[in-house]
Order: structure tokens, then sequence, then C-alpha cells
């Protein structure tokens, strides 16, 4: 899978990678917490909603599992192997708590949502159950669970968005941070557990994300990625100010904190992105032009059976919208091989479509059945394992193709980049990312982390633009 950017918006390669915290300075708590997370970047975020409660209730952050009195895992249920990784990482656990028999082990998130009490059942050494929505409620959980009991709480809210707790940044760099817009997802994509582990969309009041953005512009971030299931049907009533407030103008609201501050999203529904929030993200320099734009199958037919609402001729009107609009807008994708009565035809136009858009960047993966969707209810989950993975084996080969080219065209181009660290290969050379997403390395100079420099391009590799800065 793709290489691992802590900070990429939607990075599914996160999706059974564990993050552990690095922590903004060193505290004196009593207690402390471990916590990974793993799925996406909405649950890096949430983890960092935690790790403010918490805090709040004097257990601090520790990056040092031995010393923990309480280890958290925030979980992802996405796929079958999401969950069966969480599962092994369970069982290394087993040699603390014998070690420490009052250690007291959490599951948070998706998994949690998904298997509610059974979880307690399945592995008998979790204390805690949390679902989504339920993160306020970890402190109280957390005391029944120091008596010996076991501790569920797993109900889903129609109006939590904890859009009053200032996240503890976890594995931040100081400059790029997860700003959550909204929670859940109403869309019913028949493949898809989110809406049952993450419960009704509802968005975050439009004061509380800008003042986020605000404050992390002031303490020296310089970008953030707005973050939702599908941001462009962010809908926020302002009763004070009698204003609507939709994607477009919180864009719009974000990007007028400075022009310092760059601004990224994810994700975008090809049914709900509009033309306002394409022309606000010409307008101003400081939105990213990069699309995050899953389409998961070429085919009208498997489109259709996925719920997605929208066929393959809509999808490609849509992106030549985009690049009629943005012309230098990069543009990635979700996809899935092997999607209930996938034929070779269906195959071959998901490859075709990918041939059509020649993405920059995209997710890939075979179709895993989960419990309770429409499409475990409704469908034969009939297309073989071999049969999914030569699809997708198909569909890497052709994407490694277009990535490779996307980077060569790149050769030759100045691009503005946010530095973002030192190069871990090289440290006398910086890396950040450009408008477009890509990482491009160039030699240090003077230059340092939360500079923009402008940067010519000489060479790349498959996942890396080479340069050298412009002074
Ligand atoms: N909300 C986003 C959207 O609509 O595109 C993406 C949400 S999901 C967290 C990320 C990706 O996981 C999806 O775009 C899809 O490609 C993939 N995915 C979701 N359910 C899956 C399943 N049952 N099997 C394989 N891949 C799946
Ligand atoms: Fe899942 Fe579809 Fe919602 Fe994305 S839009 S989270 S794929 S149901
Ligand atoms: Fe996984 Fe839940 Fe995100 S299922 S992808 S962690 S919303």
């Amino acid at each position: 899978m793709q290489e691992l950017l802590l900070h990429s918006p939607h990075d599914e390669a996160r999706q059974g990678e564990a993050f552990s915290p690095q922590l903004p300075r060193a505290h004196s708590y009593q207690k402390h917490f471990y916590i990974e997370s793993y799925g996406c970047a909405m649950n890096f975020a949430d983890s960092e909603v935690v790790a403010s409660i918490l805090q709040e209730s004097s257990i601090g952050a520790t990056t040092n599992i031995e010393i923990a009195d309480l280890i958290l895992i925030n979980t992802c249920s996405i796929r079958e192997k999401a969950e069966e990784r969480i599962r092994k990482r369970l069982t290394e656990f087993r040699r603390l708590k014998k070690q420490n028999p009052s250690l007291i082990i959490g599951i948070l998130g998706c998994m949690a949502e998904r298997l509610k009490g059974d979880l307690l059942e399945e592995e008998k050494l979790v204390d805690i159950v949390v679902g989504p929505d339920a993160y306020r409620t970890l402190p109280q959980l957390i005391e029944e669970a120091a008596t010996g009991q076991k501790a569920v709480n797993v109900l889903l809210s129609r109006e939590e968005t904890y859009a009053d707790i200032s996240p503890i940044r976890l594995n931040s760099n100081g400059i790029n941070a997860f700003v959550s817009i909204m929670r859940g997802c109403n869309n019913m994509c028949s493949f898809c557990v989110v809406p049952f582990t993450r419960g009704r969309e509802r968005s975050r009041s439009a004061q509380s994300i800008i003042a986020e953005c605000e404050t992390l512009f002031n303490d020296g971030y310089r970008e953030v990625t707005l973050l939702g299931q599908n941001v462009d049907s962010y809908h926020w009533i302002d009763e004070s100010q009698k204003e609507i407030v939709n994607f477009a103008q919180l864009l719009e609201k974000v990007a007028d904190i400075s022009p310092l501050l760059r601004v990224r999203f994810s994700t975008s529904h090809p049914k709900d992105i509009t033309d306002d929030v394409l022309f606000t993200m010409k307008k101003y320099d400081n939105i990213c032009n990069y699309i995050h734009l899953p389409v998961q199958s070429g085919s009208s037919r498997v489109l259709q059976l996925m719920n997605r609402t929208y066929s393959r001729e809509w999808y490609i009107a849509k992106v030549n919208r985009i690049r009629e609009i943005l012309p230098d807008c990069g543009l990635s994708t979700d996809m899935i091989t092997g999607f209930c009565t996938e034929t070779e035809e269906d195959h071959q136009a998901s490859l075709s479509l990918m041939e059509y858009c020649k993405y920059d960047l995209a997710y890939m993966y075979f179709y895993s059945e989960r419990p309770g969707t429409l499409a475990a209810r409704r469908f034969e989950d009939d297309i073989p394992l071999e049969t999914k993975k030569r699809r997708l084996q198909e569909m890497v080969d052709l994407h490694r193709q277009h990535s490779l080219q996307s980077m060569q065209r790149d050769v030759g181009k100045e691009f503005t980049v946010l530095v973002e660290g030192v190069s871990k290969k090289n440290n006398a050379e910086l890396y950040g990312r450009n408008d477009q997403n890509k990482v491009v390395v160039f030699p240090a100079l003077h230059f340092k982390k939360g500079d923009y420099v402008k940067v010519s391009i000489h060479a790349c590799t498959a996942g890396t633009l080479i340069g050298t800065a412009i002074v």
C-alpha cells in the first residue's frame, strides 16, 4: 500500500497502522494513558479529543506503554482485515495485563460501536468499550472499570460534535492539523459500515471550527485539513447571525483567517461537490488545489448496486468540470474491486475510468463484506478471493503507471512548498508538500519548518519530487 504520510488528510494507508502519541510537552500526572489509533483521519482527530477529555480528568498521555495505567485502542471496522489487526494487537497486551492486573484496557471507535458489549465476551482482557459519540463519558467509565466492573457506552448521538473541546495535538509536527467539521454519514453506500458505526451526519458549528483554526494558526500551524466523511454536505444554521453556512462558505471563512494558512479538506462525495466549492478554491491561493473524489467503481451497474447515486458518465462530467475550473488540480480516488456480481467487463470499466482520470493518487481495496450493511443483507459476496485480488493487482499496476507519469509531468515545474520537517533520509534536506499534495524534497539552505519555499523540480521518484529552492 501507499507510503505512510503522517499528515496526509485521508490516508487510508493508515488503516491498520498504529500511531502512538508524540507529546507536545512533559506533564506530571499521577495516572497515564497510552493511545493507539487505527483507521481514517477522523479516528486520529478523535484520539486528540479523547486526550483532551482525559487530561481534563488529570490523566496524562504517555508514549511509554510499559508505564501506562490505561491503554486505549481507537479502532476501525472498515474492512475485516482492519479488525483482525486490532484483535492481534489486543493479544499483545496480555503480557502487560499479567504484569499489572490493575491495568485498564479500553476499546474506542468504530469496532467498539459495531460489536458493542459482545467485545467484552470475545476479548476477555478488555475492560471498557466506548463508541465514537460517548467519549465525554470516558472518565466515569474509567472509574467504573477501576472497581473491577466492565464498562460500556456505545450510544450514538444526533448532536454530539465535541465542538467545545480543544483537541490535544498528538503526533504533531506543529505545522499540519486535522480539524473535524462534521461527524457521521447519511449516505448508505451498500458496502460501507460507517453509517452504522458513526451514526447520523451532523455539522459542527462554524464559529467553533474557525476558532480552532485561528488558534492553530496563532500557535504556528500552517495547514489545516477539514475532515468529514462527506464534507460537501456541511450545513450549519447559525441562529444568532441568522445565517446558513454551507461548505463553500465555511472554506471561505477558514481561508480568510490568513493567506499563510493552507486549507485542505477530505472527503468529497462526487454527488455533492458543487461549482461553488470549485470557484471558492479558485478564488483563494491558500485553498489547496487537491480533491479526493472517491469513485469506487467505473461501472454504472456496479455503482448502482453500491448505492453511490451517480453513474460513470456523471462522475466523468464532474471530473471534466474540476479540470475546467481548476486545470492544475490534483485528483485522487478510492476504488473497490470484486464487489458483489462484478464481471470482467465491470472491472475493465473501472480500469478504463482510471485511464481517463489518471489519478495522482488512488487508494485501492478488494471488497470485504461487512455484517449488517445493505450489501451483506441483499447480495451474495460471490467473487472469489483470488479474482478480487487479481483485479486489485491489475488496478494497482495501472495506477502505478499513472502516478509515475503524474510525477514526471512535474519535472521542470516550480511549486510553492510548505516545509514540514527535515528529510528522514538526509538531514541536510527538508521535505514538505506542494499545493497538489505531492511530497517535495530539497536542500535545506537557510529554510526551516513552517516556511513557504519556491522550489524548482529537476527529478522525481514514484513518490517524491526532488528540487532546489529558488532564492
Ligand atoms: N466517505 C468516503 C467516501 O464516500 O468516499 C470514504 C469513506 S471509507 C472510510 C474509505 C474507503 O474505504 C471507501 O472510499 C472505500 O473505497 C473503502 N471501503 C469502504 N467499505 C469497504 C468495504 N466493505 N470493502 C472494501 N473497501 C471498503
Ligand atoms: Fe461510507 Fe458512503 Fe458514507 Fe463514505 S459516503 S462513509 S463510503 S456510506
Ligand atoms: Fe474506519 Fe471508522 Fe474511519 S470504520 S475508516 S475508523 S469512520
